[in-house]
């Protein structure tokens, strides 16, 4: 784009006040009455992306001020206002590790990916990982980091679920509002996403998300709704998508209605990166800035005023929340960035943090954790996975990370022996296949260069299982001491899982049943490791092996983390934050789901009339709120593993449990006692089932709020409190707008998962109800409550 050029700046006085504070601030009035029509609507919008442009433009890679960031705003020089710097998350800074010209690298700390930060359900920790991600951003000069990204797991198969955290809202909102919290304070930003309804890749420019106003403000909303209210992120960027037939980008119902006047939000809204169609419904929506910038939507701005069609006023309002914004940066405030945050720290701290969201979820016969002395130990691995670790998934939450510990590197830190000629063999097929991957990628390049360039963002083909034959499985049986079958899968931005990624592959299949059938003759264990991004099948094959370990994707000291968990170091204490279902069409979602659709590769075809594709063009959120669990347990679905389900090396008492009341607020305090044998943490979570309404239908339960002990030795106690208030309890009643908490008797159910329950404590509940705007709401024909 070449705005810049063809409407040059021309100010002449700065207008930047130093206050008696060292604070800096802008004189907003002054510089608003320094602006021109054209300068303001530049102002609004990005710098666009030099030599990207069009169909060819990608996420963000902006090459000035800090390479590899996603973008900046737009400076203006002559009143001292500098550009700021906007650069992606979640996993960690994306930024470019290598400068043209310069010898010294600027690797950011791969930490784990959202889903594993989440699956700690421990607050503090995740707020310990943002406080040493925001270290990197502010030492590598970024202001901005585009995460925390929260959508809600819908379904399996959305493509960027491993950026998510939860298919529950309380999850979601907690855990991103701690991470907010410790990116912020370092001094810089951050933007929640994408806001939202962002729950599928496949035309995610486009699709029109059709949703119930119940469902959206109870399920989707909500994690911003808590996010902003706990953490006060300093941007939120708006979803690429349609809510009910308007791109959210443009709709004033959302970013103003709902996000500033109900819920007080102050900060600045961007646009996700060529979100949207119209610059002009944009900023009259109260879409601060158009990130990075088209030039369609800056002739849209400057005709729209002149035409009467946007009031400048509104463009004024804008103009001033992004000074706001930048007014707060590290880059407005003068400080100079050292280029050399801690990485040698962070290293520790991902590595810790992984360990924490790891969820262990089968365990017979106590195979796990290895036996104590590990260099007694020789462990087979099986699976290219585990000598080819994945750190995170692709697109923008991808972080250039300057290694990854594998499996194989991690155990043997960790002072285990294995087997050397297994090893040896797969390292011999693992380079050849990836050999033949390239130049199967070389090949389609060079048909097709959009294609060539989208793919550096995508996930590269894993390879092929390898076959083994049965001689070779017995004789490697007898001489190891144990076997490790990693599975591994990888997904990314642009484009959604397919149902073969979900399902194991045949050649996966066969491997873990045969290494299975092999070790398990001379009675030797068989441990299962799931090195994923997101839910897979495990039903048709989870009785097969001793132990299974969901790793995640645990960022660049995976193997690390993952020996120091299969060693006993410490005990396992993640939970899953998303129902793990028998079969994927079990999940409700997945009626209206784009299963198996091509990518949608014109990316910034915004506005392009579809042919009316169902999930493609428009997706019916037939499910409504019965998203997760709160489908599967209230309509007795058998599942393979449950919601906040995980497995410790200890074992855990509940006892005691107590509600105390006051006021508006509702404590439940409860007592967990380590009665096993090793060191451990555990989560309780805290679940309400209403009584029956006239009105609504309700969930069996809804989780609203969850706590976790500190490392417990065996026999130790600790009395956790978990806290909810009255007005947590409401539903929302489209039909009055209103949010209402019913009169009645509400049974609180304290849990280790959410078909684990201890206890149950009832309490009388007194009505209430807050009425909001009826905005957002669906087209007639579309009424899912009265369909289920
Ligand atoms: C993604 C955002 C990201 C932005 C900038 C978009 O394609 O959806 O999550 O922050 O690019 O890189």
């Amino acid at each position: 784009m070449k705005t810049k050029d063809l409407f040059p700046i021309a100010l002449a006085t700065a207008l930047v006040m130093s206050c008696a504070s060292q604070d800096k601030t802008i004189d907003k009035q002054d510089v608003l009455r320094k602006l021109s029509l054209e300068d303001k609507a530049h102002f609004v919008i990005g710098t666009g992306m030099p030599g990207m442009s069009g169909d060819h433009a990608v996420i963000g890679a902006t090459k000035s001020l800090v390479p590899g960031a996603a973008g900046t705003t737009y400076p203006l020089d002559s009143l001292g206002i500098p550009a700021i710097v906007l650069a992606d998350g979640p996993a960690g800074l994306r930024v470019d590790a290598h400068r043209k010209g310069d010898k010294r690298t600027y690797f950011c700390t791969h930490f784990p990916i959202g889903t594993l930060l989440a699956s700690t359900w421990n607050r503090q920790l995740v707020e310990e990982v943002g406080k040493a991600m925001g270290e990197e951003v502010k030492e590598y000069g970024v202001d901005v980091l585009l995460a925390p990204a929260v959508n809600i797991h819908r379904n399996p198969l959305n493509g960027r679920n491993f950026e998510y955290y939860s298919e529950d809202p309380v999850v979601a909102g907690k855990i991103a509002a701690a991470y907010i919290r410790g990116i912020q304070s370092n001094g810089v930003g951050t933007s929640v996403k994408h806001f939202a309804f962002n729950n599928q890749e496949t035309n995610r420019m486009n699709n029109d998300a059709r949703i119930s106003q119940r469902a959206i403000r109870e399920i989707y909303l909500k994690p911003f709704e808590i996010a902003v209210k706990e953490a006060h992120p300093w941007t939120v960027m708006s979803s690429y998508n349609k809510i009910n037939g308007i791109y959210t980008s443009e709709s004033k119902d959302l970013l103003t209605t709902i996000l500033r006047d109900e819920w007080g939000y102050e900060g600045t809204v961007m646009t996700d990166w060529f979100g949207g169609k119209d610059g002009a419904a944009q900023v009259w929506a109260g879409n601060d800035m158009l990130q990075p910038g088209k030039a369609e939507q800056f002739m849209s701005i400057v005709d729209g005023v002149k035409s009467g069609r946007l009031k400048e006023a509104d463009l004024d309002r804008n103009i001033i929340r992004i000074l706001n914004l930048i007014e707060k940066t590290p880059s407005y405030q003068g400080y100079q960035p050292s280029n050399k945050p801690d990485l040698q720290g962070h290293a520790a701290v991902t590595r810790q943090s992984a360990v924490e969201g790891m969820v262990l979820l089968k365990n017979e016969d106590s195979t796990l954790p290895l036996a104590s002395k590990a260099t007694d130990i020789e462990v087979a691995l099986y699976g290219c996975t585990g000598y080819d670790f994945i750190a995170g998934g692709t697109g923008s939450g991808n972080v250039n990370h300057a290694y990854v510990v594998s499996l194989l590197d991690g155990l043997k830190k960790a002072g285990y022996r294995v087997n050397e000629d297994l090893h040896k063999q797969y390292a011999k097929y693992i380079t050849q296949r990836k050999a033949e991957i390239e130049k199967q990628q070389n090949a389609a390049a060079k048909k097709d260069k959009k294609k060539a360039m989208l793919a550096k963002f995508m996930p590269t083909p894993r390879p092929v299982e390898m076959s083994m034959e049965a001689r070779q499985l017995e004789r490697q049986a007898r001489l190891s001491d144990v076997a490790i079958v990693t599975l591994g899968r990888i997904s990314g931005e642009f484009v959604d899982r397919k149902m073969a990624d979900f399902n194991l592959s045949t050649e996966e299949r066969r491997l873990v049943s045969q290494v299975c059938e092999a070790y398990h003759k001379v009675g030797k264990k068989v441990v299962v490791l799931l090195n994923v991004g997101g839910v897979i099948e495990t039903a048709s094959w989870k009785d097969l092996p001793d132990a299974i370990l969901c790793a995640w994707q645990a960022g660049q000291e995976s193997g690390n983390s993952v020996a120091d968990v299969l060693s006993g170091k410490v005990s396992p204490s993640g939970k899953l934050t998303m129902t793990w279902p028998v079969n994927f069409a079990d999940a409700y979602s997945s009626r209206n789901f784009p299963i198996d659709k091509a990518p949608d590769l014109s990316l910034t075809n915004q506005g392009k009339a579809g042919n009316g594709e169902k999930d493609v063009d428009y997706t019916d959120y037939e499910e409504d709120i019965y998203v997760g669990y709160r489908y599967f347990d209230s309509f007795d679905k058998a599942v393979s593993y449950p919601f906040g389900y995980g497995l410790s090396y200890t074992k855990f008492d509940y006892t005691d449990a107590k509600i105390n009341a006051k006021d508006d607020v509702i404590n439940v305090t409860v007592s967990v006692k380590n009665v096993g044998k090793a060191d451990g943490k555990e989560i309780v979570e805290l679940y309400v089932a209403a009584p029956d309404s006239k009105r609504l239908n309700k969930p069996a339960k809804e989780l609203k709020a969850f706590a976790k002990t500190k490392s417990l030795k065996p026999g130790e106690a600790e009395t956790l409190t978990l806290t909810v208030k009255t007005a947590d309890l409401a539903s929302f009643d489209a039909d009055t707008s209103v949010w209402r908490v019913d009169a009645g008797k509400y049974q609180l159910l304290v849990g280790a998962s959410s078909r684990d329950i201890k206890t149950t404590l009832p309490i009388d509940v007194k009505a209430r109800e807050t009425k909001v705007h009826s905005v957002l709401r669906p087209m007639e024909r579309f009424n899912i409550l009265k369909r289920m």
